[in-house]
């Protein structure tokens, strides 16, 4: 059985290391020097990391890449990914090179509207509370003026309250669904923190509105939180060019206009499809979203409730072929922040966003939104023509030519090789055996 520990957040660093190395690893001093290895060898640094989160022992690496010549807009970027999967941040720069012959990336903004919402429980007359509300609007905004007032400087703010009877679902459960714009900033803490303040407004004017009973006058505040779901917070991008300048060959460049919206046509359909479909377009745009230090596991969470919002979970991707003119689009819901949380902590957030050249949020919408659809146009490319393995296991054959152990004489003798070669793991074993052998 393993210890447990009373307060383990009060330990010093190396006190922690030692309690969870001597506790939970089988070689306690190769632990903590494993753990010691990956501190940031500047002090200052490994403690703008140490204080992110709690309980921090050592950093865990991504590899930070760079998928170099996308076109957006007419203006160049070169897009930092962090991502382990091998092979994402190739098929994005071949997808960026293949669509940048081809006039480029277009993107536009088509919403920036944020939500939150106050859920409460309110027993009474739906009539009177609908009165009250209406009464205290004003009220409600005016108790968020101190938290408002340097969003509406930059031009954001709150954009709408409103009371939304949910006694269908719940009894006695209504909303204040709050839609807020949030500029360069995700939002996040302005959101939460209008919300929590119009919920204290709302029970304290209910308190003492004089239309209401006893029982009325009691309203049962469960939580105030933002939606990570922003449907009305989205950027569409696209790309388009004649079906006959999609292969050098015209024949092929037909036939492969014609998969491409096969492939489509099932993601659309057929949702165990478009789970891996759209994981393919989260490979993109995870990497951006991280690498830029936003929240990736918020942007999952609306990205996939955007795609069930028809009531079947279906493609975030798009095609069509008009007038022999091949069109083929994506439209996200992303919330991202180009200020604040970790944008002017962490040096390598810091440095993604001047690799971008400082992009406002629309600007890292657009950029985002073009990472997944040039991931989904690569994925899909390969899988409708040679199939996803040729060049995925070359990319994991360095992997697992690394786990084997192999030194760079090796290393070089093998990439060589499996060029000729089916790559799996059995085959590269049985090759380096080879090469040791003789
Ligand atoms: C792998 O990470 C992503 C793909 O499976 C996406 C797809 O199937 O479209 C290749």
């Amino acid at each position: 059985m393993k210890a447990l520990i009373e307060g383990f957040s009060k330990l010093d660093k190396t006190e922690k290391m030692t309690w969870l190395a001597e506790n939970y690893t089988s070689n306690p001093e190769k632990t903590v020097a494993l753990l010691q290895k990956y501190w940031n060898s500047d002090p200052a640094t490994q403690k703008v990391h140490d204080e992110f989160i709690e309980n921090t022992l050592s950093n865990y690496y991504l590899p930070f890449a760079v998928a170099p010549n996308f076109t957006i807009n007419g203006k160049n970027y070169a897009i930092p990914m962090a991502i382990e999967e091998s092979s994402v941040v190739a098929a994005a720069s071949k997808a960026a090179k293949f669509w940048g012959s081809r006039g480029g990336f277009k993107a536009e903004i088509l919403g920036t509207e944020k939500v939150g919402q106050v859920h409460f429980i309110f027993h009474g007359e739906t009539a009177k509370l609908e009165r009250f509300f209406e009464d205290s609007h004003p009220k409600l905004l005016k108790s968020v003026g101190d938290i408002t007032q340097s969003m509406e400087k930059r031009g954001g703010g709150v954009r709408s309250i409103s009371l939304r009877d949910k006694t269908q679902e719940i009894p006695g459960y209504f909303q204040l669904h709050c839609t807020f714009e949030t500029k360069d900033a995700m939002g996040a803490n302005f959101i939460n923190s209008c919300l929590e303040q119009f919920a204290k407004t709302l029970q304290e004017l209910a308190e003492s509105y004089p239309d209401f009973s006893e029982t009325e006058r009691q309203i049962e505040v469960v939580m105030s939180i933002l939606s990570n779901y922003v449907p009305n917070c989205i950027v569409k991008a696209s790309v388009s060019c004649p079906v006959k300048d999609l292969h050098n060959n015209s024949s092929k460049a037909s036939a492969f206009a014609q998969k491409m919206m096969q492939a489509i046509a099932i993601a659309k359909a057929e949702p165990y499809r478009a789970v891996t479909h759209n994981k393919g377009v989260m490979n993109g745009v995870d990497a951006v979203v991280l690498a830029t230090g936003n929240d990736f596991r918020a942007v999952e969470a609306g990205v996939h409730a955007y795609a069930a919002k028809d009531g079947t979970y279906s493609s975030l991707t798009h095609a069509s072929i008009e007038d022999g003119i091949f069109h083929f689009w994506i439209e996200l819901p992303l919330a991202l922040g180009t200020v604040g949380g970790l944008t002017s902590l962490h040096p390598m957030v810091k440095l993604a966003l001047e690799i971008l050249q400082h992009p406002t949020a629309e600007e890292l919408m657009q950029i985002v939104a073009v990472a997944g659809l040039a991931q989904n146009f690569a994925a899909l490319n390969s899988l409708v023509t040679t199939g996803i393995q040729k060049g995925h296991m070359k990319m994991h054959l360095l992997n697992i030519i690394n786990q084997l152990g192999a030194n760079d004489d090796e290393k070089k003798q093998l990439v060589a090789h499996f060029e000729q070669n089916t790559v799996s793991v059995s085959g590269v074993k049985a090759a380096l055996d080879n090469l040791r052998k003789s």
